[in-house]
């Protein structure tokens, strides 16, 4: 049984690294980001300039659908004042009314739309729906150890790019470093200072990159502190009932091994 187990073992990994091989798995940075670990929190003012690089460059091709604009407001988000969140939408905005069949400025209620024009996936889920995987055989490792998901990933395309270029099928091809199989349809979208800061952070690629990637995680995963919060609540009343229940049982069956104690088995 045992042997069987270990033969079936050796096979997955066997088959899960020649699946990482011939995926040809790009190479993705081990950026840092402050909701690394089990403390991690979101930084607000990174996802305020995360905000806006996705604004001004990557809107024009990529959908948000899932993410509600009035959450740009959430304290554990963005943070965005009621009347910036409002203004954000008017200006920024724009979605398809099905009742008034037209384009209109957005409300805070409404979703980010969905762009389809450009052939480019929503990136609503895009941090989670890349997290996993990298790493030794593909197994998710490098998630496991080293904190490496998602935004790793992003960070790592938008700063990947190599300059090479092809044609392929009239489709102009961008050589990528990060990108699985190496070239990618995207254009290069940033080339360092595309957005004014606020803030004053100097925007150079690789900060645009992290901002843009920490943005799209808390948009795919809004809720990462509150979770990570229960969690902790949880595992902290795992181990107050655990040791209660041992007090408990020693407490029940002292009487009885003390009575065992005191007539001996024949
Ligand atoms: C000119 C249009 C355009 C702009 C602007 C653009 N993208 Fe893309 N993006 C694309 C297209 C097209 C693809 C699909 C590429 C492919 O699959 O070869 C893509 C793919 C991606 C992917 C997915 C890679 C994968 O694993 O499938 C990510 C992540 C991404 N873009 C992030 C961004 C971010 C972040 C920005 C803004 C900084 C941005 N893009 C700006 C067109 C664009």
């Amino acid at each position: 049984m045992i042997r069987k187990l270990t033969l079936s073992a050796a096979a997955a990994l066997a088959l899960a690294a020649g699946g990482a091989s011939a995926a040809e798995e790009g190479h993705v940075e081990d950026f840092s980001f402050s909701f690394e670990g089990p403390f991690g929190t979101y930084d607000q003012l990174q996802l305020q300039r995360g905000l806006k690089v996705y604004t001004m460059v990557c809107s024009s091709c990529h959908g948000l659908r899932y993410v509600p604009i009035r959450t740009l407001g959430s304290e554990s988000g963005p943070g965005l004042p009621e009347d910036q969140v409002r203004a954000y939408a008017d200006q920024y905005v724009e979605v398809y009314d099905p009742e008034l069949e037209e384009w209109r400025a957005a409300k805070p209620t409404d979703n980010f739309p969905a762009v389809e024009s450009a052939g480019a996936p929503d990136l609503s889920l895009m941090a989670k729906g890349r997290a996993g995987f990298h790493g030794p055989y593909g197994l998710g490792l490098n998630q496991l150890f080293k904190g490496m998901g998602g935004p790793e990933y992003i960070a790592s395309i938008l700063t990947g790019y190599t300059g090479e270029e092809q044609q392929q099928a009239g489709t102009i091809l961008y050589e990528n470093t990060a990108f699985p199989g190496g070239w990618i349809s995207m254009a290069p979208p940033l080339y360092g200072d595309d957005v004014d800061y606020e803030d004053g952070t100097e925007a150079t690629i690789e900060q645009e990159a992290k901002d843009v990637a920490a943005f799209l995680m808390w948009a795919a995963e809004p809720k990462m502190m509150e979770r990570r919060h229960a969690g902790f609540a949880g595992v902290i009343f795992l181990i107050v009932l655990t040791s209660l229940l041992y007090l408990t049982n020693k407490s029940l069956w002292a009487p009885i091994k003390k009575k065992a104690k005191e007539t001996p088995a024949e």
